[in-house]
């Protein structure tokens, strides 16, 4: 099987039961991402494939041979992180850091929805061609990535610093 993980072409065999989150830790060593609940209820799994979050603990990997997947481990690295692992750093936006490669994948993602429009459950116009990243927006779009260490308030922070300036939605250029 084919995958393209962080830029690198891979070619695996395995168990085709396999989940995405396996292949990524136990096959490829890529141990950023991690396994929290194992069943779609916490975010700590989130990768981006093909620009979109998911959670990597419920695909299963043969499904995604061919497309682009990306781990926190493809955003950035120590020298030269992704905007938003330095707002991270910053906002204290973490304590034992467990959850923190989830959120962050999965903030970019988010910044991604907005940009296509996408609306939330609190969005008060869903045909609204433009959503603008309000607290009760963000919180409501990142209620799916639990922090058991509560660093809520400095993953917020760091989530706006990096995505809305001047309270507009991000651009298709920020989000990426
Ligand atoms: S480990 Fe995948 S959602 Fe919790
Ligand atoms: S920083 Fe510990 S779970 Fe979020």
């Amino acid at each position: 099987m084919h995958f393209v993980v962080n830029g690198d072409q891979v070619d695996l065999d395995f168990d085709p039961r396999t989940s995405l989150l396996d292949m990524l830790r136990e096959r490829l060593h890529l141990f950023g991402s991690k396994k929290g609940c194992n069943q779609g209820a916490c975010g700590a799994c989130t990768v981006l494939v093909d620009g979109e979050r998911i959670n990597s603990c419920l695909a299963l990997a043969v499904q995604y041979q061919g497309r682009e997947i990306t781990t926190i481990e493809g955003l950035g690295a120590p020298g030269a992180l992704h905007p938003l692992q330095a707002a991270f750093v910053e906002h204290d936006g973490f304590q034992c850091g467990y959850c923190t490669p989830g959120q962050i994948c999965s903030a970019i993602g988010m910044a991604q929805e907005l940009s296509r429009g996408v609306p939330s459950f609190v969005s008060d116009d869903v045909s609204a061609e433009a959503f603008v990243l309000t607290d009760d927006e963000l919180r409501e779009r990142m209620s799916g990535n639990l922090c058991r260490c509560g660093a809520y308030n400095g993953i917020v922070d760091a989530i706006r610093e990096t995505f809305c300036v001047g309270d507009v939605q991000p651009t298709k250029q920020e989000a990426a």
